[in-house]
């Protein structure tokens, strides 16, 4: 068996990250017996500066033949951030219909929580966010421009179709796990959108009775991340919500470099995996991205392609990496050691 990867590098560490990635992803498909063939894709913000354009036009009917895409990472300094990110990463979650994105945090044994007293193994959840509509929807505009009386507007559209696909998605995953769902909104102040989903959430509920479910609304959930972290298990929110909760949910677990996603497509298109992480221009050249987030991505690819025991293998091997005090780390898990160091450890370790 042979799978055909699409891999956009995109802007700042995300050809770093990639490109020290590569050779653990073949290695691996290696040792399980499948093959994984790649098509690199060289679009992102270099391409903007010189073409005008973040990918082609026919972008997406070029990457849609493929079994899964990997992606590093969009953003570049020196073009507009909802230009690069509405050229690129966006559509292809929302042309591909991408709805779940599910997002794993675990503070693993040998890493610091920011958090006082919380040590491996004691932080375990997952977040499912919505991924293609809500308060993302490309619905919106602006009149009036630099006069007194300019407004902007951006509508979040919640639809049944997306809302019960996140939601169910969420009640699976609890009932396999610890059969704890949280579910975030803020229904208090968005009286349609947020008490729709409330809705939902109640309906989809009765399908699963095995599932306690706690409601929280999201300002009170981001301080229980906080607070409580051990107690939750799966989170369900919306497109922002989510994303907010899971750069909070990955500094929680240590590091925002170690936290990775997929965007899984609800139809027959290619789902993608991604590193939660952004281009980080603050440290792109320096060699000390962290690598682990596109590791631990590419074993979510793994298992969405069917080959779980590669990716265990790959969670085995980070694990076990950061467990070791001796093993190579990044400066923001408290190491100094560089990218390619700390892939070659886990080569090695593989
Ligand atoms: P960011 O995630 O790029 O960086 C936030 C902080 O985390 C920075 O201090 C950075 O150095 C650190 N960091 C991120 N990844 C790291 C890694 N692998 N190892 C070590 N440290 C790491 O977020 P930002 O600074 O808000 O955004 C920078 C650009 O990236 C913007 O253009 C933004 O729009 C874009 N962005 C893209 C994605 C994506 O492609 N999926 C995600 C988030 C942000
Ligand atoms: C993420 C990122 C993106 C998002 C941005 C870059 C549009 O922050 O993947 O978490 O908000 O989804
Ligand atoms: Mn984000």
């Amino acid at each position: 068996m042979s799978y055909d990867i699409a891999v956009i590098e995109g802007d700042g560490i995300g050809p770093e990250v990639i490109d020290a990635v590569r050779p653990l992803i073949e290695r691996t498909a290696d040792g399980y017996g499948f093959g994984i063939e790649t098509t690199n894709y060289g679009w992102g913000s270099e391409r903007y500066l010189e073409e005008g354009a973040m990918m082609p036009e026919d972008g997406l009917d070029r990457l849609a033949d493929h079994d899964a895409i990997l992606l590093g990472a969009v953003g570049h300094p020196d073009v507009p951030d909802h230009v690069a990110l509405h050229g690129l990463l966006l559509p292809i979650r929302k042309g591909f219909d991408q709805r779940i994105c599910k997002r794993p945090s675990v503070l693993f044994e040998g890493i610091e929580s920011p958090l006082r007293g919380y040590s491996g193994g004691e932080i375990d959840f997952v977040v499912f966010r919505e991924n293609t509509e809500g308060e993302y929807a490309d619905v919106g505009g602006r009149e009036h421009r630099g006069e007194d009386h300019e407004v902007a507007v951006q509508t979040a559209v919640f639809t049944r179709e997306a809302t019960e696909t996140i939601v169910r998605t969420a009640f699976e995953a609890a009932a396999e796990r610890e059969g704890h769902l949280t579910n975030i909104t803020k229904s208090n102040a968005q009286a349609y959108s947020m008490v729709f989903w409330d809705e939902v959430v109640a309906e989809v509920s009765e399908e699963y009775p095995t599932v306690a479910v706690e409601r929280l609304l999201v300002d009170a959930a981001s301080m229980d991340l906080v607070r409580r972290p051990e107690e939750f298990d799966v989170l369900v929110a919306s497109n922002l919500f989510g994303d907010v909760l899971t750069d909070l949910g990955a500094i929680v677990s240590g590091s925002l470099g170690l936290a990775a996603s997929a965007n899984l497509a609800s139809g027959d298109e290619p789902s993608m995996f991604e590193p939660v992480h952004g281009s980080a221009p603050d440290i792109v050249g320096q060699g000390v991205a962290n690598p682990l987030a596109t590791v631990l991505s590419t074993a979510l690819l793994f298992d969405y392609l069917g080959e779980s025991a590669a990716s265990d293998r790959l969670w085995e091997v980070v694990r076990e990496q950061l467990a070791d005090p001796n093993a190579p780390r990044t400066p923001d898990v408290g190491g100094e050691a560089g990218t390619e160091d700390v892939v070659a450890d886990l080569a090695d370790r593989l």
